[in-house]
């Protein structure tokens, strides 16, 4: 008998935690491995967050919570979204769930019927299409350019707008490119979406606090406020405060919304652990100062990791605004045979080749539905990306 649901064959498991997978295996088998593939802070959870989650365990705080989250951190949640960028939401208009994938997941689930469409800038992170096509809907792949420094036109948006179309996903700061929106650039999106009353926003802010050169990422409801009644504004603390395994997102947005995701949540995991959601008040409310130390050491690794990339023969690399990574070209190295013997036909045998010969592992851009590029995740130790760019220069180098 047949085990897997064919929705099961709509979805395909994540490009980059198999790439990652398969460093973890090199260097479990004695290879000299560094692996710039996972989309996760090297930092440790900052203290006063810890201490706050110890305090949590200690006072008892261990039992099921309301579903969409605590009280104490759904105000938290709407105080951050008040200091950061002036919107207001109400604790019932605030859920919290299992990181930002779930608050995706409950969304995109509770509201897609078959054959809704969803519009995804590209390159995108895998998740969006994937949980889309999950819910039976299509993903609407709307290609940026790097000349435009990987960021959406108006009119790109405008042209793929249909009868069906049910959301518009945007990613900023973006993974994988790092390119980030600033309230300026926002305007002539919310413009277009203005235009079209029956078409969702979903906007995933997750790497906002990771901007650089003074950049600061605006958010849809900041810049137009009249998009608030159909915007969902999620972020969550796993990048900002390198809470990774806390599993920690939360989203504001209409009450309709929220009521639906909650209902979704209700039957699946409940809330998130208490804990953590404990360790998030102090997180948002608490002091803010590690960011910052974080912020500026991702600052200085992005552009030596930029500088390095550039100096590759065959590599373009532009510099984006934020997130912890970059999004390199590698058109100049297509057609060419690398000294292990491998010819470069595409973004995947470039990656391959690369771990192979070098030990260095990254994601090929196919993964973010953008051939002909890799990403580079500089979320590591100055010394370990020196060492990796240097690897990915000799590797380039060798390229005849
Ligand atoms: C763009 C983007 N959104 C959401 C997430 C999910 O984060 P979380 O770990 O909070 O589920 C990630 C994680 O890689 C991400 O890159």
């Amino acid at each position: 008998m047949h085990l897997t649901a064919g929705r099961l064959d709509r979805i395909n498991p994540s490009l980059t935690i198999a790439v990652s997978a398969k460093a973890r295996a090199l260097a479990a088998a004695g290879r000299d491995i560094i692996s710039l593939s996972a989309g996760e802070p090297d930092f440790d959870t900052p203290r006063n967050v810890k201490d706050a989650a110890i305090r949590a365990i200690e006072a008892g705080e261990t039992k099921y919570t309301d579903v969409a989250g605590t009280m104490a951190l759904r105000k938290a949640v709407a105080q951050k979204f008040k200091r950061d960028h002036g919107i207001d939401y109400a604790p019932e208009e605030i859920m919290v769930s299992t990181g930002g994938k779930q608050v995706i997941f409950n969304a995109l689930l509770a509201t897609i019927d078959p054959g809704d469409e969803a519009i995804i800038p590209a390159p995108c992170w895998v998740s969006y299409p994937d949980i889309v096509a999950l819910a039976e809907g299509k993903p609407v792949i709307v290609p940026t350019e790097q000349n435009n420094g990987f960021k959406l036109r108006p009119e790109a948006l405008e042209a793929a707008i249909t009868a069906k179309t049910k959301w518009f996903i945007l990613n900023n700061p973006c993974n994988p490119t790092g390119a980030a929106y600033s309230a300026e650039e926002l305007r002539g999106i919310c413009d277009v979406l203005l235009k079209h009353p029956d078409v969702w926003i979903f906007t995933d802010d997750i790497y906002e606090k990771l901007a650089y050169d003074g950049f600061k990422p605006a958010t849809i409801v900041e810049v137009e406020p009249r998009l608030k009644n159909r915007t969902i504004t999620m972020n969550g603390c796993s990048k900002a405060y390198a809470m990774t395994g806390w599993r920690i997102g939360f989203a504001g947005a209409p009450v309709t919304l929220i009521k639906a995701m909650d209902k979704l949540q209700s039957q699946s995991t409940s809330n998130t652990s208490s804990i953590s959601q404990a360790a998030a008040v102090e997180a948002l409310t608490g002091d803010q100062a590690s960011i910052e130390v974080m912020r500026q050491a991702y600052a200085k690794r992005r552009d030596m990791v930029v500088e390095m990339l550039n100096a590759a023969p065959g590599i373009t690399c532009h510099k984006p605004e934020g997130a912890f990574y970059v999004f390199p070209a590698i058109h100049g190295c297509i057609g060419k045979i690398s000294t292990g013997g491998k010819t470069i036909t595409n973004d995947e045998d470039f990656v391959t080749a690369l771990l192979e010969e070098t030990g260095v592992a990254v994601v090929h851009g196919t993964a973010f539905l953008y051939p002909g590029h890799f990403r580079v995740s500089y979320a590591a130790a100055d010394e370990v990306l020196r060492d990796a760019c240097t690897r990915i220069q000799g590797f380039c180098k060798g390229l005849k």
